[in-house]
């Protein structure tokens, strides 16, 4: 079925995508006339409350509430409410190796082992409020924890599996977690990744409980016919929902939080809208839940609708660039969600494509950094074969859900354009003087009140950074932005020291701390540089006392953070630009390479600097 025509500056729904579509055909109309009440109605008609709100929203001088006085749970939402579908699959778990069999997990089956786990953590002593931190690869055992943690009331706090022993340690002191839910290892590109190893490392002298879940047993641990049922924790709705870690401006990652009752909401309802899910559609988010894209669309968000979610452990493409494509055949994929870098990479020497027919299909979605136009028109003709709409979705681990996303009933897709604010959320773009910026002039992005569901209610233990992401009466996203004459957002990308590699967002502070942590160096500079495939790569300007090897640097990166974070490039220099105040002029040093001519040199305290670091660039 074809779902989408060609428009003036791009697709529109057909007949029958405005029919698939699950949003109602006047929802922007209806969201613009009282944005709380639209979102309250939703919260009252679609999502399962203990105790039900009186108080829709609320707003005080540095914080604001949703649904204040209402009691509800997270994993009932996710899981209990839809047990009369009860044979249904919930999880479709993929091992890498393709001779170990898939696993199906029904809702009743997923019910009983989130029931077991909970009991389990209860066990371990885990009590509501407490914190669970979570290192485990995508196998079913991290999606039970997680709604364990949901239904006791505790909060989860996972670390992606791929970060180092050392970002781990620092996540579960920062989080004062209680437990640690782990894997002994997991399959990377056919290799046996060794998790135990990481843990004890990363434990090493910390009191805290851990539970191990043995990998050859991914999908078939919690057998228990009659397991004893643990009921759900009735939550306030701004209890914390969950903290997820997150690179920040400064060298440590701060703990993101989100609130039970508008992170359920907004789940519930994105998914709904962004990807048509509805009760047996199957999506696949090829996100790790290490990361917000993981937790909502891999996790929550489907099981909220009743869906089903796919949880493929590997690599996309292993053993064979074509891997993912069998992976939606074989399981009737209906919305199909990735990052650009992994389009990127799948688009190179593409003829296997032809050999897939992508039927299933109703839906594609990119997040996680901007998507190129030609990118686009490549998923859009060779996966989505000029039937699927795109859905570019820009959000952040402070958003929690989707924000900025053409809905598949509505339109416009144009490639390279995010599209319109959700709706019941209102995006604008400010310029220099905060003043709203007129169509296509380029300023920030802010989002305005009242503000979303899921929006951030904290930075763990760090009440001062949450208000400076508030700047007058609007949230901060930190991008750089503009709209057409419509109504659409593009995005350009962060306005500050963050960079997104490979759709994975790095803190320069951090990665700088880490180099500059060796003896032998002084001083580091990161900066991001343009790359075909993962969007941006890392690279390091770095002065040192003594010599140190290009090599050295690079371990030491990935030894302290994780493969993710490892420089491309490392340039010695003789001194990084910097201006008076001694700040790092890493905007002069993303200009040089890419080329261009540095002109303004004079607020600079060593403008000789910018000659030297030209040259050096130059002979490498
Ligand atoms: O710069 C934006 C970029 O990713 C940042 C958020 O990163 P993170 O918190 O890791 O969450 C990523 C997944 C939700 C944003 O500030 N970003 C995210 N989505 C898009 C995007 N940039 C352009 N287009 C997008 N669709």
């Amino acid at each position: 079925m074809k779902f989408v025509k060609k428009s003036k500056k791009g697709y529109t729904p057909t007949k029958e995508g405005k029919k698939e579509g699950q949003s109602p055909p006047d929802v922007y109309k209806e969201s613009k006339k009282n944005r709380v009440e639209f979102w309250a109605k939703i919260a009252r008609e679609e999502i399962d409350w203990i105790k039900p709100f009186k108080k829709k929203y609320s707003q005080k001088k540095d914080s604001f509430s949703w649904f204040e006085d209402g009691k509800l749970n997270l994993c009932y939402n996710a899981l209990d409410r839809h047990l009369k579908k009860r044979d249904r699959p919930a999880i479709i778990f993929i091992p890498e190796n393709q001779d170990e069999k898939k696993i199906e997990i029904s809702y009743k089956e997923l019910y009983k082992k989130v029931n077991e786990a909970s009991a389990l953590l209860k066990k371990k002593g885990v009590k509501k409020e407490d914190i669970v931190a979570i290192y485990m690869p995508p196998i079913p055992e991290a999606l039970i924890f997680m709604l364990a943690c949901a239904r006791i009331g505790a909060a989860h706090s996972v670390v992606f599996s791929a970060f180092s022993p050392e970002a781990l340690r620092m996540r579960i002191q920062d989080g004062g977690a209680k437990v640690l839910v782990t894997s002994n290892y997991y399959f990377r590109k056919g290799k046996k990744m060794n998790l135990s190893k990481k843990v004890r490392k990363a434990c090493k002298g910390l009191k805290i409980k851990k539970i191990v879940i043995d990998r050859k047993k991914a999908g078939k641990t919690f057998k228990k016919k009659n397991p004893k049922i643990i009921e759900p924790e009735p939550m306030n709705a701004e209890d914390l929902a969950f903290i997820l870690y997150t690179s920040g401006t400064t060298g440590k990652p701060k703990g993101v939080m989100h609130a039970v009752g508008g992170y359920t909401l907004q789940a519930y309802t994105s998914a709904r809208y962004i990807f048509n899910l509805r009760e047996g559609e199957r999506m696949w988010c090829t996100a790790d839940i290490g990361w917000i894209t993981g937790h909502t669309y891999t996790c929550y968000g489907p099981l909220l609708n009743g869906a089903t979610t796919i949880l493929y452990e590997g690599l996309l493409t292993f053993p064979k660039q074509d891997r993912f494509l069998k992976i939606i055949r074989e399981n009737k994929v209906n919305a199909f969600y990735t990052a650009p870098t992994a389009l990127r990479m799948f688009a190179i020497n593409d003829s296997y494509t032809q050999k897939y027919k992508n039927n299933s299909l109703k839906v594609l979605g990119t997040v996680g950094e901007p998507i190129d136009e030609e990118t686009w028109n490549w998923f859009f003709k060779k996966i989505g074969k000029g039937r699927c709409p795109i859905v570019d979705t820009y959000w952040q681990t402070e958003t929690g859900a989707a924000v900025i996303a053409s809905l598949p009933g509505h339109g416009p897709f144009i490639p390279s354009y995010a599209g319109k604010p959700f709706p019941g959320i209102e995006y604008t773009v400010i310029n220099n003087k905060r003043k709203k910026a007129s169509p296509y002039e380029q300023g920030l992005l802010v989002q305005s009140p009242p503000f979303s569901p899921s929006l951030i209610r904290g930075v763990w233990k760090n009440k001062k950074r949450y208000k400076k992401y508030f700047i007058g009466k609007y949230y901060n996203a930190s991008d750089n932005a503009f709209y057409d004459k419509e109504g659409n957002f593009r995005i350009l990308g962060r306005s500050d020291d963050i960079i997104k590699v490979a759709g994975h967002r790095m803190s320069t502070a951090e990665i700088e701390n880490v180099i500059e942590s060796l003896p032998k160096v002084v001083e580091a500079a990161i900066v991001g540089k343009e790359d075909k495939i993962k969007g941006t790569k890392v690279i390091a300007f770095v002065r040192t006392k003594s010599p140190i090897s290009e090599k050295r640097i690079i371990k030491e990166v990935s030894k302290k953070i994780g493969p993710i974070s490892k420089p491309s490039k490392v340039y010695f220099v003789k001194d990084i630009p910097k201006t008076r105040s001694g700040k790092m002029m890493r905007r002069i040093l993303k200009g040089l390479l890419e080329g261009n001519e540095i002109k303004n040199t004079s607020t600079l305290i060593n403008p000789e600097s910018v000659r030297e670091i030209k040259e050096i660039i130059n002979k490498n």
